[in-house]
């Protein structure tokens, strides 16, 4: 790099007498310009290159020098250890002086710029000066520029594969794996796609996956749960408004589809979008833009559109809740997501990522994971598919003392659903209009639970025991409840 606010310059050259006109043409900026070396063949520049990666900025070189590296091999040798090195090429007179086509071969191999030298008879300089110090100035902005751009690619980079790291997918099963090579097409391409599958499959995190796999990563990835927009806010959602387009709008206001332009909009429970709201969406897909409220002129966008839905489309549309030409613009091509149960194969495997993932945010160590926990588990129905399973992993970790067993397992699982009806019989009785004396309500409570606690027990004793309630007692409250 620059020291001193210097420009230092690798001088490749095996005749003194060029080496002397190369310096005294440069001389009159003896505060910018630094030739801090000088080689006589390709060999030894490359090792000065190689070993000390920051300390050039520009290299001059000539074109013929003795040894085997050289010439065009060489100007390839030396971008190959930095592309952002900006090569000055110096040649004889005597050659090449209106060959175009060589020019252009120097320029290929990834030459900045080349000049021809001076006849032997003029000994102070070696080309005309302003020419070539304007050349070297030149070159070593562009090495700065590409210093510059590499180095915030490599950022970029380096934050889409952190992206990618905490969205994959993991796959085992064949139907699975089908999918990621599904994924993998879909990211070549722009083609409109419907993600269909039931809550909590990784619907999302395929969306994901196909966005930031795709030529548009560097761009906006923007999700919209279609469920949750207000049917009157919906317009100025996705397409924003102009300053003064209505009472209240002190402000221009950028829609959805714009923050996505040259990205991916990601269109979640599309099922639930208004139907007027689906006529304005259809619009766009087909128009490829977009008519901001209180703005004549339409604006142009370039979105890649992905729709999720766990809702059957096609009966949306027999019950004239979803508009046909719509699914069929949404629809080019479509993943379906199986649930849980039906690929089993998955499940050992998504329990594992799941104990990896929270035990590095949690900073635990791995638990002592029993062998026949992933029996246990595969016995399950998982109604809420990864996502449930994601939960019980968490769970399983909260309550662990670093061993997990298939009891540890049956706990986790059944815990929640304990909680469900406990939950849900709260909210049933609590739907009602008018309030009941408590009493009523405690008893109401009993009864239903006391009944779901023998239902789920294989006798009263192991029912007592589970509620903790001595067996008299227990027989008492069933009689009183009228369970008897
Ligand atoms: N194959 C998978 N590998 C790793 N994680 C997964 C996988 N499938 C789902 N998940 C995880 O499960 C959770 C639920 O996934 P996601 O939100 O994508 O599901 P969804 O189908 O969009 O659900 P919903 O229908 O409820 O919106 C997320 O945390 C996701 O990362
Ligand atoms: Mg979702």
């Amino acid at each position: 790099m620059v020291t001193d606010n210097k420009i230092n310059i690798l001088l490749i050259e095996d005749e003194d007498f060029d080496v002397n006109r190369v310096r005294n043409t440069i001389k009159i900026f003896p505060d910018k310009l630094n030739i801090k070396n000088v080689v006589s063949s390709g060999v030894d520049a490359l090792d000065i290159l190689t070993s000390d990666t920051t300390g050039y900025d520009v290299i001059i070189m000539d074109f013929q020098i003795a040894g085997a590296l050289r010439g065009e091999d060489l100007i390839r040798s030396i971008k190959n250890v930095d592309p952002s090195y900006q090569i000055i090429v110096i040649t004889k007179l005597t050659i090449n002086v209106s060959d175009f086509n060589f020019a252009n071969r120097l320029i290929e191999a990834g030459a900045f710029w080349y000049c021809t030298k001076y006849p032997g008879d003029i000994e102070e300089s070696i080309y005309q000066p302003t020419d070539f110090i304007m050349s070297i100035f030149n070159a070593y902005e562009k090495r700065l520029l590409e210093l510059h751009s590499s180095k915030s690619n490599q950022k970029l980079k380096k934050n889409i594969e952190e992206i990618l790291k905490r969205k994959t997918l993991v796959s085992v099963s064949e139907t699975m794996r089908r999918l990621q090579q599904d994924i993998k097409k879909l990211a070549e391409s722009d083609i409109s796609t419907l993600v269909f599958g039931p809550s909590g499959t990784g619907k999302e995190l395929v969306a994901y996956n196909i966005h930031y796999r795709s030529k548009r990563k560097f761009e906006n990835f923007v999700p919209i749960n279609c469920g949750s927009l207000p049917n009157d806010l919906i317009e100025s959602e996705l397409f924003g408004y102009e300053k003064g387009a209505f009472t209240g709008a002190g402000n221009k206001k950028e829609g959805l589809f714009e923050l996505a332009n040259n990205g991916t909009i990601f269109l979640d429970e599309v099922s639930e979008l208004p139907l007027n709201a689906q006529v304005k969406l259809l619009r766009v897909l087909q128009e490829g833009e977009i008519e901001k409220i209180g703005r004549t002129k339409s604006i142009k966008v370039d979105v890649r559109v992905i729709a999720a839905t766990n809702k059957n489309l096609e009966e949306e549309i027999k019950a004239k809740r979803f508009r046909e030409d719509l699914y069929y613009r949404l629809n080019v091509v479509q993943i379906s997501i199986k649930p849980l149960t039906e690929r089993k194969d998955d499940i050992a495997q998504l329990t594992n990522h799941f104990f990896r993932l929270f035990t590095s945010e949690m900073g635990k160590p791995m638990p002592d994971v029993d062998e026949n926990i992933y029996a246990a588990l595969e016995k399950y129905n998982w109604p809420g598919n990864v996502r449930e399973l994601k939960n019980v992993v968490q769970r399983l970790l909260f309550y662990s003392d670093g061993k997990i067993t298939a009891d540890s397992v049956k706990n986790a699982i059944f815990g929640r659903s304990e909680k469900s009806i406990l939950d849900s019989t709260v909210d049933d009785l609590t739907m009602k209009d008018e309030i009941e004396p408590l009493k009523n309500v405690e008893r109401e409570f009993r009864r239903r639970y006391i009944k779901f606690a023998r239902d789920k027990s294989s006798s009263d004793a192991d029912a007592s025991n589970k509620l903790g309630i001595a067996p008299p007692n227990y027989h008492r409250l069933c009689k009183e409840l009228g369970l008897k």
